[in-house]
């Protein structure tokens, strides 16, 4: 298995778990790093909301101290967002002091209206010359590497190759480049060239992201020449996709994914959210993953309409009995 290194710092395997807003808490990190994902990220934390000693972002930054006690070497990259310069440089020793990680992530991606609004994620792609000076001082308040994750334009696909090269002058450690613009969305054709041609430009790591899965990530990793792949939406619901790419790579055979084992997958995801959330926080958030760990098999729809009812760990895991004696 080859990994990699992010300003000096050893990253054991090339496949990265994407920041991902309602997914990727430590749940969804335990069970991506336990199927060998080099690198996990956090979903995005907002700026203003530490500042503004939210429980639920507070709750959040301690969340890391749990994906340290694991004995995986994955390393962690908490996400943040915001608009304001100060809130941001203002936020960072408060999560320093809450959290435990390996890198700070700064989102200069995130298309949705409710960050749009706040001029934040992708809104820095307007306003590039801020952002520079905004990423210059964060390098210097953070006792972590720096790094960034970005999209290729915000209506069309813009000189994100200037862009990057101004990101690494800045002291920035690697970059995560989406190859789709902010209008692209999340779905649809990913502009592979342009990560290639950033790839090109900048002496840090790039990793690639957008539309990556098992089938194509060695063809990704040849269109792009990235240091590193990161999976978003190929993860939920399947976090065994880190262990097939590591065993294609090593030429090694894949296990079989069943419908058993992705039910015992679901219970360990289900063990570990109910173990550190409480239960109506984590029913909430398993309902839209739960489905996605079966979908595709036999009956899986007439299991859904149960799953998504469930309102508490017993109510899963009794589902989950009778689908496995109905197997
Ligand atoms: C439900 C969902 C939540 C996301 N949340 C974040 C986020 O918090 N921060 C971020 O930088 N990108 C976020 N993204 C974007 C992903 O990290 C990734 O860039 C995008 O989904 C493309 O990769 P994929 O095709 O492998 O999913 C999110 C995407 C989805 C679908």
């Amino acid at each position: 298995m080859k990994g990699f290194k992010i300003a000096d710092i050893e990253i054991p395997s090339r496949y990265v778990l994407a920041p991902l807003a309602g997914f990727s808490d430590y749940s969804l990190r335990k069970m991506a790093s336990d199927y060998g994902a080099g690198l996990v990220y956090t979903e995005m934390e907002s700026c203003e909301a530490i500042c503004y000693h939210s429980q639920a972002t507070i709750d959040d930054a301690k969340a890391t101290l749990l994906d340290k006690r694991t004995e995986n070497n994955t390393k962690l990259a908490l996400q943040i967002f915001g608009g304001k310069k100060e809130s941001v440089l203002k936020s960072i020793p408060i999560f320093e002091s809450l959290g435990s990680y390996d890198f700070l992530d700064f989102n200069v991606g995130c298309p949705v209206p409710k960050v749009m609004k706040q001029q934040a994620g992708s809104f820095w792609l307007n306003r590039q010359d801020e952002l520079i000076s905004l990423l210059k001082e964060m390098v210097k308040i953070s006792s972590k590497p720096v790094i960034v994750k970005i999209r290729i334009g915000f209506d069309v696909i813009t000189d994100v190759v200037h862009l990057a090269k101004e990101i690494e002058k800045a002291g920035v450690k690697a970059l995560a480049v989406h190859g789709r613009t902010r209008r692209e969305g999340f779905v649809g054709e990913v502009h592979y060239d342009v990560i290639k041609e950033i790839k090109h430009s900048v002496d840090i790591p790039v990793i690639a992201n957008g539309g990556i899965d098992e089938h194509n990530f060695l063809e990704v990793f040849s269109k792009t020449d990235a240091d590193a792949l990161m999976l978003g939406q190929r993860a939920i619901g399947y976090p065994k996709v880190f262990a097939d790419m590591i065993a294609l790579e090593d030429g090694k055979k894949v296990e079989e994914t069943t419908l058993l084992s992705q039910l015992k997958d679901l219970k360990k995801h289900l063990k570990l959210i109910f173990s550190f959330k409480d239960e109506r926080q984590a029913s909430d958030i398993m309902r839209g993953i739960s489905v996605r760990y079966i979908k595709g098999f036999e009956n899986s729809s007439k299991y859904r309409q149960q799953l998504v009812h469930a309102h508490s760990l017993k109510q899963y895991l009794d589902i989950i009995e009778d689908i496995e004696k109905s197997i």
